[in-house]
């Protein structure tokens, strides 16, 4: 954290250390609020191999029908994990290689209520072989639920009932739900989302574990990042790393007025990264009027857009850069004779060393125009590393949300939307809502 050592002092950082240690202690004794949404604490350790050789039972009998498409069904923490999985571990053009890899591609769904979207959805499972996971934990939600109606009933009449139930699957309660009672009915295989695990923690649960085996990527290999992560986040000491972090980002909100807080990455594959990270910090600690508010650049392409503000607009921010220690691949620029672009002085340099230097480069910035810099590294973008990083960033929000003093495990604000839309939708029961709203349109 030596990007915030000029802007906070030796004693507050002892300070949220020590409230940072008490909050690890509430996490670890499970005495704190939303104690009854910790299971997620132990899955790296404790997630059964039955449990990834039945996803790889499902991956292995879609191949042998030839499926090239599967699209997820699932919204915020039923969703985000697996994307930021799947863009992260994929070529960043893998949809346009001809090559092709010995997996079905995934498309997402559910996650917006766009009839474009759908539709447009809709012209391309016609021209593919197409098998559908569909994920809710309450097995209750409107968006997944409307798009999961109608793939439903494209794939039945496309393949007929019978065959319908072997290319559609749940994940979703164990025994409540909506999707649980019809997953029963049609005979669908099913996966639980444990009651103790909520979405936003469900990543490393059939949530995000299917998805990730169907792409075809090293579910093994992410669970033992994230068990070794597991290790180093349980230790009650000032080198555990998610106690660092939270400690830091607590003192520079509450002490320093920064209110902002900006996941960075310079690397195109962690766009994801972003999206998942702000959905767990933002439902986590958003509430009660309280929290840091979430939010995410990529550098360098957004240094060209948000980067004037980040340097010199209001100092409300902090920065907490996600560092790739090593690119996976090589590209090294040349010499050039005539050197018209003047760039002979990057010859012979690798394309990674460029962004290590903006990435240095924008940290001094940053740091001289007023933003602290907290900092997350990893060697590479693979299943191991972001193991890592899931874990990591789940424990440090729950030591962070107790720090704050909220729950970080239930997310009330999210209701209110939804009872709106339920009453202009008209959905029985919300009659008398609907018709106190509609007056005030
Ligand atoms: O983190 C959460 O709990 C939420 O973002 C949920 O994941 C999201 O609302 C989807 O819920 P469900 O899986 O019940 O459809």
């Amino acid at each position: 954290m030596g990007g915030c050592s000029s802007f906070v002092k030796d004693a507050e950082v002892k300070e949220y250390t020590a409230k940072a240690l008490e909050a690890l202690k509430v996490l670890e004794d499970e005495s704190g609020a939303g104690n009854d949404f910790l299971g997620w604490k132990h899955l790296p350790t404790q997630t059964p191999e039955s449990l990834i050789t039945d996803c790889e039972a499902i991956r292995d009998d879609w191949k042998g029908k030839g499926v090239d498409l599967v699209v997820v069904i699932g919204i915020g923490g039923s969703y985000l994990g697996a994307k930021c999985a799947l863009e992260a571990l994929s070529h960043n053009f893998s949809k346009q290689l001809s090559t092709k890899k010995d997996a079905p591609e995934i498309v997402f769904a559910g996650n917006n209520l766009s009839e474009e979207y759908i539709s447009e959805l809709m012209d391309l499972v016609q021209e593919r072989n197409v098998a559908c996971v569909v994920i809710s934990k309450s097995g209750t939600t409107t968006e997944p639920a409307v798009a999961f109606r109608i793939i439903k009933q494209y794939i039945e009449t496309r393949y007929g009932k019978a065959e319908a139930a072997n290319r559609i699957v749940a994940v979703t309660d164990a025994k409540r739900g909506a999707l649980k009672s019809l997953s029963t009915q049609e005979g669908y295989r099913t996966f639980v989302i444990e009651d103790n695990v909520g979405g936003r923690f469900s990543v490393l649960t059939p949530v995000g574990i299917l998805p990730i085996v169907l792409g075809g990527f090293d579910i093994r290999a992410m669970l033992k990042g994230a068990a070794e992560m597991e290790a180093a986040c349980a230790v009650a000491s000032e080198e555990n790393p998610a106690l660092q972090y939270a400690a830091m980002r607590n003192l520079l909100y509450a002490e320093y007025g920064k209110k902002i807080e900006i996941l960075v990455s310079f690397n195109p594959k962690f766009q994801y990264l972003g999206e998942w990270w702000k959905q767990l910090y933002g439902e986590s600690e958003g509430k009660d009027g309280k929290g840091i508010f979430p939010a995410s650049v990529l550098f360098t392409t957004d240094l060209h857009s948000m980067g004037q503000y980040i340097q010199d607009g209001e100092r409300m921010l902090m920065e907490t850069v996600v560092t790739v220690e090593k690119a996976s691949r090589s590209v090294i620029i040349k010499s050039d004779e005539q050197n018209l672009d003047g760039l002979n002085f990057l010859a012979g340099k690798h394309v990674e060393e460029c962004n290590a230097m903006a990435e240095l480069g924008t940290k001094l910035a940053h740091i001289d125009g007023g933003v602290p810099q907290l900092g997350v590294s990893v060697e590479k973008i693979d299943e191991y590393n972001l193991g890592q990083l899931f874990y990591f960033f789940e424990k440090a929000c729950g030591i962070s949300a107790y720090i704050l003093g909220v729950n970080p495990f239930n997310q009330p604000g999210v209701e209110a939307y939804k009872k709106n839309m339920f009453a202009l939708l008209n959905k029985p029961g919300y009659e008398a809502q609907g018709e106190e709203l509609r007056k005030r349109l």
